[in-house]
């Protein structure tokens, strides 16, 4: 099913506009801690913020395939892979935020802690698996690759589903915003589901 609505005009400034906006969540971390105001525990909120933004980028680069076959806005299809490399650039500065702030890169503890807390398992699986991504996401992979690159991308769907599961592993009583991430995971998949089905592709 596509509804038709006009494309809007994705003119060549809205690509470094929304590259811009994109950078606005790491902005306002960097401006709290400067000016200490990033509450009692800074380090938990940025170790926060910065995981569900890479969350929230995985789910916004899902969502790109998915805007194009229901609206039918073929040009979205341009900011697929700067929106991917934003979930990795939050990841990494996710990561990095708990192995320097968090465990002084104390590399004993931190392997104990990968093998002890499953939230911590599931999301360093989540975060290697992105790496591969990050790395082919350029034009020479992409030929190189060809059919493979394809398939290799899959890898965002089992990367989205760990990010959603350490979220609901870490939650202690509140499941309200892991629910909703859920709920936008499982409707991006079932459109997919759809889709292929539709199209005899799976
Ligand atoms: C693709 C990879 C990852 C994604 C999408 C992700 C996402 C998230 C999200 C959404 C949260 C919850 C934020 C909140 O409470 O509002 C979170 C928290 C956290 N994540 Fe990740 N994460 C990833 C990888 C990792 C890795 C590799 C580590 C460490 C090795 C890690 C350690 C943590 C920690 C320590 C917290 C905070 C737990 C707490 O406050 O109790 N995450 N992450």
């Amino acid at each position: 099913m596509t509804i038709k609505i006009p494309e809007p005009f994705f003119s060549k400034g809205f690509k470094p506009l929304l590259f811009v906006l994109a950078l606005l969540p790491v902005a306002l971390l960097a401006y709290g801690a400067w000016a200490d105001s990033l509450g009692a525990n800074p380090i938990e909120t940025i170790t926060r913020d910065t995981g569900e933004w890479a969350l929230r980028f995985l789910l916004i680069t899902l969502s790109v395939s998915t805007l194009r076959r229901i609206v039918g806005w073929s040009q979205l299809i341009k900011l697929r892979r700067m929106l991917g490399l934003f979930a990795f650039f939050y990841a990494t500065l996710h990561l990095f935020t708990y192995l320097w702030l968090d465990q002084f890169f104390w590399w004993e503890e931190i392997l104990a802690d990968i093998i002890k807390r499953p939230f911590i398992t599931v999301g360093m699986l989540a975060f290697m698996l992105l790496i591969p991504l990050a790395v082919t996401s350029t034009n020479g992979m992409m030929r190189r690759l060809k059919k493979n690159w394809i398939k290799l991308h899959k890898l965002i769907y089992p990367i989205a589903s760990l990010g959603v599961l350490h979220f609901f592993w870490l939650v202690k009583a509140d499941y309200r915003e892991p629910i909703i991430y859920l709920i936008v995971l499982s409707l991006l998949f079932a459109e997919r589901i759809w889709h292929s089905l539709k199209t005899k592709r799976i």
